[in-house]
C-alpha cells in the first residue's frame, strides 16, 4: 500500500485534530533539563544569545531546523556505500538522478550549504546597483547580495507582516510593486526576481503557484531570470496541497515538478530540504549553470563534490525522494499547528495562519511594555530558555544591523521562532513548551529587555554577547520556584 499521501494529523475522538508520529523512534539521544538556577547560570554564560549555548544546557533545542532534521533508516543505511573520490563518485551522481527526478532540473551542482550557493550565484549575477525585488530576505542572503553590490526590495503583500492573520499564501510577491519595481529602475537592473519557498523570517509562510505563475510572467515580459530559495520546498508544496484549490488533488511530486518548472535557477540549504546537511544549485538552463559552474569549483570544491562530504550526498539522494512523501513533509507544519493553534486559543500572540519550520511568537505581543530597542524578541528567548530549557531563535532587531549612524535598524517584526525539526520532539515534549509559553505569558510583566555588550559588525546575532537592563531574570527564577516548587 502507498502511504506516501498520509498528512501526519488524524481526528481523535473528542473531535479535536492531533499531530501523530508516524515513524518509530530506534535511536535515541539522552537530553539534559537542568534545574532553573543552572539554566540562568547558563544564560548568563552565553551572553543572553541562545546561539551561545551549549547543548548539555539545553533541553529542546527548538533553535533551528538546519541539519537537525531526524534522518530516516534509508537515509542512514544509504551513507554506508558512498563513494570517496575526488572526482566522479557514483553518489554524486545518485544524488544528481534524485535533484532532476524531484526538481525537474538537468543540471545540478552541490555546494557545502545553502549560503555557499548564496555566494556563488551573487558573485555571479549581482554587480554593483543593481536591484532585487523579493518576497523577503533571509540574513545570509541579504548579506551576500549586499556585499556584491546589490540593494534588496521586499515586496511582500500587505499581509505577509499582520501577525493575526487568515491569509494562506503571506509569502506571496505582490505583483503590483514588482512592476512598480521595475519601472523605476528598468529590467536592465535587476539580474533577477528572488522568491523564497516557506518565506523563513516572516513565519515560514508559502507562496502559492498563482501566485508564481503571476510572478512568471512579468519576469518574462521583462526577460528577468526568477531565482527561487528551496530551502523550504517540501513545506511549500505541502500548503500549496492543503490551502490552493487547484492543488488538492495534485500529488506532492508533480506540485514540485510545477513550483520549479515556474522559475530559471534553483538554490538550496539541504541541511533543511533533505534532512541531511549541504545545499546544492540547479536549472534546467546549461547557459545558466555553466555561470555558476566555474565559482564552485573555486569557493567550493570539484563539481561531484562541492564541499560536501559524500556521506551526506548520499543521503541527500535518498532526502529528495523522500521530499516527495506527505508524510514526511507535513511532519513539522502539524505539530507547528498544533502548538500554534493552542496558543492561539489562549490569546497568547503567535503569527497565524500556522507556518513551516517554526512556531513564531510575536514578541512585541507577549512583551509589549520592552521597547523594540531593547530587543524583546531577544528578551523572549532569553525568558522561555530560563523557564522551559528550550531554546528559541530570536528573528527580529538583534537579527538585524544599524544604519550608516549607528542606529538599529528596526526589524518589520520581532519574532521567537521555535524550530520544529523534523521527527525530532514528541507531542509531550510539544506540551511541556506549551506549558512553560503559558505560564510565561502569565507572568510576562516580569520580564524586561536586553542590551548589547559585544556586537560583531556582520551578522551580529550569531556571536553577540547581550545583558538584561535589569535584575529580571533573577526576578523570573524566584517566582518560577514559588510557583513550580522543586520541579525542573
Ligand atoms: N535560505 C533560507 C531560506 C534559509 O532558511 C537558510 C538557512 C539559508 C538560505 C542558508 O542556508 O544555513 O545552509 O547556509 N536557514 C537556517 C535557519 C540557518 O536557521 O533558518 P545554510
Amino acid at each position: 500500500m502507498d502511504t506516501s499521501a498520509q498528512p501526519c494529523t488524524v481526528k481523535f475522538s473528542t473531535g479535536e485534530n492531533i499531530p501523530l508520529e508516524l515513524h518509530k523512534v530506534r535511536v535515541v539521544q539522552k537530553l539534559h533539563l537542568l534545574p532553573i538556577e543552572q539554566r540562568l547560570v547558563a544564560m548568563q554564560r552565553a551572553g543572553f544569545n541562545t546561539f551561545q549555548l551549549n547543548t548539555t544546557e539545553v533541553f529542546l533545542d527548538m533553535l533551528t531546523d538546519s541539519g537537525t532534521n531526524a534522518m530516516s533508516d534509508n537515509q542512514v543505511s544509504a551513507m554506508l556505500r558512498a563513494d570517496d573520490a575526488y572526482a566522479g563518485s557514483q553518489s554524486f551522481y545518485r544524488m544528481e538522478a534524485a535533484v532532476r527526478e524531484v526538481f525537474g532540473t538537468e543540471y545540478v551542482i552541490p555546494v557545502h550549504q545553502g549560503r555557499a550557493a548564496e555566494n556563488v550565484i551573487s558573485r555571479a549575477f549581482i554587480k554593483p546597483g543593481d536591484v532585487i525585488p523579493m518576497n523577503y530576505h533571509f540574513t545570509t542572503t541579504k548579506a551576500h547580495m549586499e556585499m556584491n553590490g546589490g540593494k534588496i526590495f521586499e515586496i511582500y503583500t500587505d499581509e505577509a507582516l499582520k501577525i493575526k492573520s487568515s491569509f494562506p499564501f503571506k509569502g506571496n510577491i505582490d505583483i503590483n510593486k514588482l512592476n512598480a519595481l521595475i519601472a523605476e529602475y528598468g529590467a536592465a537592473r535587476i539580474p533577477f526576481i528572488r522568491l523564497e519557498a516557506s518565506t523563513n523570517l516572516i513565519g515560514g509562510q508559502p507562496f502559492s503557484i498563482a501566485n508564481m505563475r503571476a510572478v512568471r510572467q512579468v519576469a518574462d515580459q521583462h526577460k528577468i531570470m526568477v531565482l527561487l530559495d528551496a530551502s523550504l520546498i517540501g513545506e511549500n508544496a505541502y500548503f500549496i496541497k492543503q490551502r490552493e484549490a487547484e492543488f488538492k488533488n495534485t500529488p506532492i511530486k508533480d506540485i514540485l515538478l510545477t513550483m520549479c518548472g515556474l522559475v530559471d535557477l534553483i538554490y538550496f540549504s539541504s541541511r533543511k530540504v533533505s534532512s541531511t546537511r549541504g545545499g546544492a544549485i540547479c536549472s534546467r538552463s546549461k547557459e545558466l549553470f555553466l555561470k555558476v559552474r566555474d565559482l564552485v569549483v573555486l569557493y567550493e570544491g570539484f563539481v561531484t563534490y562541492g564541499g560536501m562530504s559524500v556521506r551526506e550526498i548520499e543521503a541527500m539522494a535518498v532526502g529528495m525522494y523522500e521530499t516527495t512523501d506527505e508524510t514526511v513533509i507535513s511532519q513539522s507544519p502539524s505539530f507547528i499547528a498544533y502548538l500554534v493553534n493552542q496558543l492561539d486559543k489562549r490569546g497568547i500572540p503567535v503569527v497565524t495562519p500556522a507556518g513551516a519550520l517554526g512556531c513564531h511568537l510575536d514578541a512585541m505581543g507577549f512583551l509589549p511594555h520592552v521597547p523594540q530597542k531593547e530587543y524583546p524578541a531577544g528578551a523572549l528567548a532569553a525568558a522561555l530558555f530560563i523557564v522551559s530549557g528550550a531554546r528559541g531563535m530570536e528573528r527580529g532587531t538583534i537579527s538585524s544591523v544599524r544604519d550608516e549612524n549607528g542606529n538599529d535598524l528596526l526589524a518589520d517584526v520581532e519574532l521567537l521562532r521555535l524550530a520544529f525539526p523534523r521527527r525530532v520532539f514528541t507531542l509531550s515534549q510539544t506540551q511541556y513548551v506549551l506549558d512553560r509559553l503559558v505560564w510565561l505569558y502569565q507572568n510576562r510583566d516580569l520580564v524586561g529587555g536586553l542590551k548589547f555588550v559585544e556586537e560583531p559588525k556582520v551578522l551580529r546575532f550569531f556571536m553577540g554577547r547581550l545583558a538584561p537592563v535589569s535584575d529580571w531574570p533573577e526576578k523570573l527564577v524566584a517566582k518560577f520556584r514559588a510557583d513550580f516548587g522543586d520541579s525542573l
